[in-house]
């Protein structure tokens, strides 16, 4: 590969040495104060340092960025100016992945072109490549060209593309760990990152005990005096209770709870955020949303997509560890809970753990749950083969790439409201809702002929892809007739907000830099939500196969026996 820098940068990253960043020309870097003051100080400090003719210290001295400093005039509570990042860098194992390719580096480019980012953020990538910094750097280049959201300026790309790093080498090997050490050594001089670093597991689970202990090892998991370390994990957090117990005994040998963000992508969604603005902040959904009103939930998450190349990760898996047991049970959780005394990490995880712990699982297990299995069929006007067919799987597998599942919540408010959530991939379309389904009105004076067509009245929180609300009621037919019909009142982001929604990736890796905890599932959460489907997965385990469902259809049959047999029936998103 080329000596050059995807877009011009100069030569070899490694030894690229970006002309801004005080704390790096000082040695000295900022003290570490992981918030907005923090990246204003580093900012300002930058921007001042090309121009004035002052030292470095004397400006650290000017800006007193060795004490805990605040600008007296920046209220915490404004709102005009976005958070950004304080000094930090990030690092990411499993660079190669699909996941670092799709979705992070391209979120990290997206926070830097929305100046989000500090100045000086740097990026490593850690791999089993034979690739020197310039071939990192061209494969970031690369993936953000194609996935990232928002355009490509060069300017950004520079200054991002200076603080890149790349290390080869695999998980055992303590001389690409001493050399991270160095990286990150190396970047803290050289870009001002402060020790501030967040380490990113983008890889198999089964790597993931290795990787901290070789964090831990080479003294990556300490964070220098005033600065801090993040482990960011991604799921799945374990296969069912017991190894997620372990994993999260691993990780709490070497990193503190709070230093630990577990990826749950769902809640760094907008419309998954708004759920609770929705709930908590008006006054109109309070008194209807309980088992007075409420005849039933639905969650569904639908994709149409198949298991693509992810085969090795799939198979053995199955839909409903791979999103009921964290996606879904979070949509759940938000959809429950009681009013958090605050809009902080602690106060959320208390909320959500009591509905979490209050579901009660049908006795009837054979009755109130489905799996299924994609067969092949038509989607998108081409034929598919079915999930037996696909590459990679053995053609006897019981692994559900459907899963539907009825829950309770055993509490005052959700008393005898069942929750009904499914999941699948091949199905009709890509649609993730969350509908809450009233009861009928007690009485109603109209003839039966007027009201044939009315249905329950709902709220649908459309999560996506067509990212809104629905209520839906019933209301007359203009004509000489009494005649109801049902009718739907949407809000729609498009529509309400000139601004487009970040992608989830941006706002998790940018609350990670910023150690907000809001957004991220508590090991609590995740051991509770296993307690939820280990018994799922154990009776399914000893019972039959998988019902087929053709592909592009809404799933098996018996999904929707199932909710007949309660008398219900499944919405058609
Ligand atoms: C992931 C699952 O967590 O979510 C995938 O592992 C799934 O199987 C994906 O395709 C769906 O995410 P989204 O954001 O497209 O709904």
């Amino acid at each position: 590969m080329s000596d050059k820098l995807p877009g011009g940068a100069s030569a070899k990253a490694s030894g690229a040495k970006p002309a801004a960043t005080a704390a790096a020309k000082a040695g000295t870097p900022a003290k570490a104060k992981p918030d907005a003051t923090a990246a204003t100080a580093a900012t300002a400090a930058t921007s001042a340092s090309a121009s004035a003719d002052l030292t470095p210290e004397s400006l650290a001295q000017a800006l007193d960025l060795t004490s805990d400093w605040d600008n007296p005039l920046r209220h915490p509570g404004d709102r005009r100016l976005p958070k950004i990042a304080g000094p930090s860098g990030l690092v990411i194992f499993g660079v190669t992945g699909d996941l670092a390719r799709k979705k992070l580096m391209p979120a990290v480019y997206d926070l830097a072109n929305r100046g989000l980012l500090p100045p000086g953020f740097s990026l490593v990538g850690f791999a089993r490549r034979d690739w020197e910094d310039e071939d990192f750097a061209q494969i970031v280049h690369d993936s953000v060209r194609e996935h990232a959201r928002t355009e490509f300026r060069e300017e950004v790309w520079q200054q991002l593309a200076e603080g890149m790093r790349f290390i080869p080498g695999d998980f055992g090997d303590d001389q690409a760990f001493k050399q991270l050490r160095a990286a990150v050594e190396e970047l803290d001089a050289s870009r001002g990152t402060s020790g501030n670093y967040a380490f990113y597991l983008s890889v198999p689970p089964k790597f993931f005990p290795k990787v901290v202990k070789q964090l831990k090892k080479h003294g990556l998991a300490d964070a220098p005096a005033g600065s801090w370390r993040r482990a960011v994990i991604e799921k799945p957090f374990g296969h069912n209770l017991k190894s997620a117990r372990e994993l999260n005994k691993v990780l709490h040998d070497v990193f503190d709870p709070e230093q630990v963000f577990r990826i749950d992508h769902y809640l760094g969604k907008e419309t998954v955020q708004n759920i609770l603005a929705l709930r908590f902040a008006n006054q109109m959904y309070e008194p209807v949303w309980n088992r007075s009103y409420v005849d039933h939930v639905q969650i569904t998450m639908a994709e149409d997509i198949g298991i693509g190349g992810r085969a090795g990760y799939y198979d053995g898996i199955g839909s409903a560890r791979d999103v009921i047991q964290n996606h879904l049970l979070q949509l759940m959780a938000l959809t429950a809970m009681e009013e958090p005394i605050a809009f902080d990490a602690d106060s959320l995880l208390t909320e959500k753990l009591k509905v979490l712990k209050s579901v009660r699982l049908p006795e009837e297990l054979g009755e109130h749950t489905v799996r299924g299995q994609y067969a092949e069929g038509w989607q998108g006007g081409a034929k598919v083969p079915g999930y037996l067919e696909e590459e990679g799987i053995d053609p006897a597998s019981k692994t559900d790439t459907y899963a539907a599942v009825k829950l309770e919540v055993d509490n005052r408010r959700w008393a005898g409201v069942p929750f009904y959530l499914r999941t699948g991939k091949r199905l009709g379309r890509r649609v993730t809702e969350i509908a809450v389904v009233f009861q009928r009105a007690p009485h109603s004076p109209f003839d039966s002929t007027a009201t044939e067509e009315l249905g329950a009245n709902a709220i649908v929180f459309r999560v996506q892809p067509d990212e809104g609300m629905t209520v839906r009621f019933g209301s007359k037919v203009p004509g000489t007739s009494m005649e109801i019909r049902d009718v739907s009142m949407d809000f729609a982001y498009g529509e309400s907000f000139t601004e487009s929604s970040p992608e989830a990736y941006e706002r998790l890796i940018l609350d990670v830099l910023l150690g907000d905890a809001n957004l991220f599932p508590r090991h609590q959460e995740v051991e509770e939500s296993w307690k939820i489907l280990d018994p799922i997965e154990e009776y399914w385990d000893k019972h039959g196969r998988p019902a087929q469902y053709a592909s592009g259809s809404w799933g098996p049959g018996e999904a929707d026996e199932m909710l007949a047999r309660d008398g219900r029936s499944w919405r058609r998103p």
